[in-house]
């Protein structure tokens, strides 16, 4: 109703949607072309995927949709949860319990490297430390009467709630493959243990599954756009209208975002693009314009950063033509 109210007083945050969709368009064949990188290989689940995958899906603040590619084809969101775990977190945590545990800088190293702050905490959210930090907070200190069966349908609600009951899954056989060759976050897991770096009472063997429960998590482009809409909008969802996180939780997960989302490319991407984004290693890419749309970009080959690289050329091609760059 209130879209329908809204297209006849024409009050849409982007009037002409229909020209925009053209752009849109444009941007996704010319990026289509672009066959450089390479698929994440280091589980035969996500080195199977095919790489001329190819989606990209809108979801403006009012509803507005607009998709184009292999959007309905399912993917792992990865290291996507990251910005959705952290903002579970500060809702229901608030700031200064979250970050009196991990902190709000970018690291400058790779995303899995073994290393703490000066704090001895991990750095930020976005990397796959402090990521695992949150899901000690998210099992230890959230209800934690909660078993980890619970407290993982507690968190696909969350996340299907930020994508409007759009489509969420989860593919068991990424799961049990990243659980075998979790070497590296294992690593970080007993280190940050050594560090006391976690809440007391945490059973890190179920915040190791919880982290690697999340990171196989599924979404389409579709779906996944409206959770970057939700993100836009101040935590409300545009397709449900209902208040998943607050504006003070979303400001901090967009900050990060910003600051840290692209790996090793977060300060090159803050500059010439200019907007939070959170990059994952399946080549999903959420991307948000706040108080304007969501987006969300999907398509496997990676370049040597981790980024998606029709996902990163697509953002810069964007801001080319659209004045969205925040500054
Ligand atoms: O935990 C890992 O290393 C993989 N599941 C990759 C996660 C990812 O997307 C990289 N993130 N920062």
């Amino acid at each position: 109703l209130v879209l329908i109210s809204k297209a006849f007083r024409h009050n849409f945050i982007i009037p002409d949607f229909q020209n925009f969709c053209k752009y849109i368009e444009e941007f996704y064949w010319k990026c289509k072309s672009n066959t450089e990188g390479k698929v994440a290989s280091y589980i035969p689940q996500l080195a199977r995927m095919n790489p001329d995958y190819w989606g990209v899906s809108v979801c403006t603040i009012d509803g507005q949709r607009f998709s184009i590619g292999d959007v309905t084809v399912p993917f792992t969101l990865q290291s996507c949860t990251k910005p959705l775990t952290y903002g579970i977190a500060l809702e229901q945590l608030g700031q200064e319990v979250v970050h009196g545990y991990v902190g709000q800088e970018p690291s400058g190293r790779n995303f899995n490297e073994l290393v703490l702050d000066y704090n001895k905490k991990p750095h930020n959210p976005m990397i796959n430390a402090g990521a695992i930090l949150i899901c000690s907070l998210l099992k230890t200190l959230v209800k934690s009467e909660l078993t980890l069966a619970e407290k993982f349908d507690y968190t696909m609600d969350y996340f299907k709630r930020l994508a409007g009951g759009e489509y969420l899954g989860f593919n068991n056989s990424v799961f049990l493959s990243e659980r075998e060759s979790a070497d590296r976050n294992y690593a970080l897991g007993f280190y940050m243990r050594e560090n006391k770096c976690y809440p007391e009472k945490t059973n890190l063997k179920e915040c190791m599954d919880f982290y690697f429960q999340c990171c196989a998590m599924e979404a389409n482009c579709e779906s996944m756009s409206v959770m970057a809409a939700t993100l836009a909008n101040g935590g409300i969802c545009p397709i449900t209208e209902e208040k998943v996180l607050k504006p003070d939780s979303i400001r901090d997960v967009l900050s990060l975002m910003h600051s840290c989302g692209m790996y090793d490319y977060s300060g090159q991407f803050a500059f010439k693009v200019g907007l939070p984004a959170k990059s994952g290693v399946c080549g999903g890419m959420l991307v948000v314009i706040p108080n304007t749309m969501g987006i969300c970009c999907w398509s496997p080959p990676l370049d040597h950063m981790g980024n998606s690289c029709r996902g990163v050329q697509f953002c810069e091609e964007l801001v080319r033509v659209f004045n969205f760059h925040r500054y």
